[in-house]
């Protein structure tokens, strides 16, 4: 399977700082190929169209948005569409990330609404999933990933499971490993990703071996490579290693 390689990179960058970097990035991207890695960015909003522009050109790359509400259109003062992020030309989009989930207090039932909703406007979409430290600490790590994911994808038609590879990935950020510096061990993501590979194939059978998996949390140039190689992590996920070209680029390559 072709890893992917996301960035996340939250509330960050300004359209000219976002340009600046993609300037830098595909100029580095240009003198290598990257054939068997998927490369996604989920800039802030402001920042889409800018980056679409100059990813345009570059095969193997793609952007994201980081957040949509699930309706065509409406009033829903202060929210943005699929149909809109559509329009800017992003592809992906990111669902239940843990900071929507535990700042903006976006409930399972919603996260679930935003996956069907997101599939059915045509975008590949990333589901986030993890447990905090206290819930990691109870013993409750099988029973918060099963629900998480079992959630959304509860939710979906049996007729789109088939569909599913190509159009859905799940990343595991256990959210004690966010932005802390604290990447999780390797026992510790192998036992979590072979939970999830198992609530997915008791859903989609078969498909279930094409959904990649990604890790998510504190992930750096320097411990990419050890992560990439453990089963079933099928990608990464970046917050704040992705801020910097290079920091980003040296992932890619791990
Ligand atoms: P981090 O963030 O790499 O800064 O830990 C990851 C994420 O929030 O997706």
């Amino acid at each position: 399977m072709q890893k992917i390689i996301a960035a996340n990179w939250k509330m960050y960058k300004t359209r000219a700082q976002a340009t600046q970097y993609a300037s830098e990035f595909t100029a580095s991207l240009r003198k290598k190929s990257y054939d068997d890695r998927l490369i996604l960015v989920f800039p802030p909003f402001t920042a889409i169209h800018d980056l679409c522009q100059h990813f345009s050109d570059l095969p193997g790359l793609a952007v994201g948005a980081q957040n949509f509400y699930p309706a065509n259109e409406g009033a829903f003062t202060g929210e943005i569409s699929p149909n809109m992020l559509h329009d800017v030309g992003a592809q992906w989009l990111l669902v239940g990330h843990s900071e929507r989930r535990h700042i903006m207090e976006e409930s399972s039932d919603f996260i679930a609404r935003k996956v069907s909703s997101g599939l059915d406007y045509g975008f590949k979409i990333m589901l986030c999933v993890g447990e905090t430290l206290a819930e990691r600490n109870a013993g409750k790590l099988v029973s918060i990933l099963d629900e998480q994911l079992r959630s959304a994808i509860a939710s979906l038609p049996e007729h789109i499971h088939k569909n599913l590879p190509g159009r859905f990935a799940v990343a595991y950020e256990p959210v004690w490993a966010i932005g802390t510096g604290r990447v999780a061990g390797s026992t510790e993501v192998i036992e979590a990703h072979a939970q999830l590979r198992q609530v997915l194939e008791c859903y989609l059978g078969k498909v279930a071996a094409d959904i990649p998996l990604l890790y998510g949390g504190s992930v750096k140039p320097e411990n990419a490579p050890l992560l990439l190689g453990l089963d079933n992590v099928d990608g990464l996920l970046v917050g704040g290693a992705s801020l910097e070209a290079q920091s980003f680029l040296q992932i890619i390559e791990a």
